[in-house]
């Protein structure tokens, strides 16, 4: 079976084909960087009209370019939520009307699911059950995974999600939009140790997160200055981005031990950061445990996740036509396979 996979949650419209034989025959990804860097951060209104622009025609080229035909398609998985609606609605207005049209069903699948199941595209693989951490401009949150469908969430943000933080930090910081690669790159000409954030919700039990509290510091931090030399934004952004990354660090190392599990899935697009990994890496090696990572592209949106998280989920296809879209929608609401 082969299956067409749209991504258009936010900022980026992602199309791939998965074959449960082959495996990920191709994808492509169109990223609306440049259209919302003049605003400082993802504009609704224009993210979905960029979709409804680029889906088609990228859909068209990556056909082409991998050789398949329409009529080989046998279902299109679209991502139905959690994102912005506007987007969303897009994605899922192509996908319903090309499986109405090419007469094959539509699944609706969850943005985060396809996230938490991207490591499966990999050749090394992670088995069942795993930890997963999904951390992501929306979602900062540990689940335990024992099946597809089968989903424990076991802490998650209060507030805001570790991306948004590095997303907010990077524009205090004058780094502009997208904000994650922006502090990453800057933080390693950082001097370590000239400022030092708090870690929120270290000193307390259990598996929640908070950011909210390190935006704030880094605002408060940049506005004892009259103006930020390069040497200042990296100072802050190094002791920002070890603040962010430790407390991942240390609330997935409780969540293994607390379950007792020795491994951990890394999905969503923070799971880009370098220091993010190899501090995991460093931790799950420590506790004779391991991580499993999407590769770096994978660890972003994009088309592939959706269509491996449709390929999945064939047996439960849309039952109607509608355009029906979850902007809000939690990973343990999905039924199990
Ligand atoms: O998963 P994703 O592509 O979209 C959402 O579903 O939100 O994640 C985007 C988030 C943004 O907040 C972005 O700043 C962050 O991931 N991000 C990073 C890095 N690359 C992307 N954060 C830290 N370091 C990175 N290298
Ligand atoms: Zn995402």
């Amino acid at each position: 079976m082969r299956v067409l996979g749209i991504e258009t949650s936010c900022d980026d419209t992602g199309v791939a084909v998965f074959d449960t034989d082959a495996g990920l025959l191709g994808h492509l990804l169109y990223s609306q960087i440049k259209t919302h860097a003049d605003y400082g951060g993802v504009v609704p209104e224009l993210a979905a009209r960029d979709h409804i622009r680029k889906v088609i025609p990228l859909l068209d080229t990556l056909l082409q370019n991998i050789n398949c035909e329409r009529t080989d398609i046998d279902a299109i998985a679209y991502t139905k939520g959690p994102g912005l609606a506007g987007a969303l609605l897009a994605g899922s207005a192509v996908a319903k009307g090309l499986a109405l049209a090419w007469d094959v069903p539509a699944i609706g699948v969850h943005h985060m699911e396809g996230h938490m199941l991207a490591p499966m595209l990999e050749d090394d693989a992670p088995q069942y059950p795993f930890i997963a951490l999904l951390v992501s401009g929306g979602h900062t949150l540990l689940a335990q995974v024992n099946a597809i469908g089968d989903y424990t969430i076991l802490g998650q943000t209060l507030d805001d999600a570790v991306g948004e933080a590095f997303d907010k930090t990077a524009k205090i910081l004058g780094l502009g939009y997208p904000g994650g690669p922006a502090i990453s790159r800057v933080a390693e000409q950082g001097v370590p140790g000239r400022f030092v954030f708090p870690r929120p919700m270290l000193d307390r039990p259990g598996l929640d997160f908070s950011y909210s509290g390190l935006k704030t510091f880094a605002m408060n931090t940049a506005n004892k200055f009259e103006e930020l030399a390069v040497q200042d934004v990296a100072d802050i952004a190094h002791a920002f981005q070890l603040a962010a990354v430790e407390t991942l660090v240390v609330k997935s190392r409780r969540a293994l031990q607390q379950t007792n599990c020795d491994r951990l899935v890394v999905a969503g697009g923070v799971g880009a950061n370098r220091y993010l990994r190899t501090a995991l890496m460093d931790m799950t090696e420590a506790e004779q445990a391991r991580v499993y990572y999407p590769r770096i592209e994978f660890c972003t949106d994009n088309g592939a996740m959706i269509a491996y998280a449709g390929a999945q989920r064939l047996h439960q296809a849309d039952d109607d036509l509608a355009f029906q879209v979850r902007p809000r929608w939690s990973i343990e609401e999905l039924p199990a396979l």
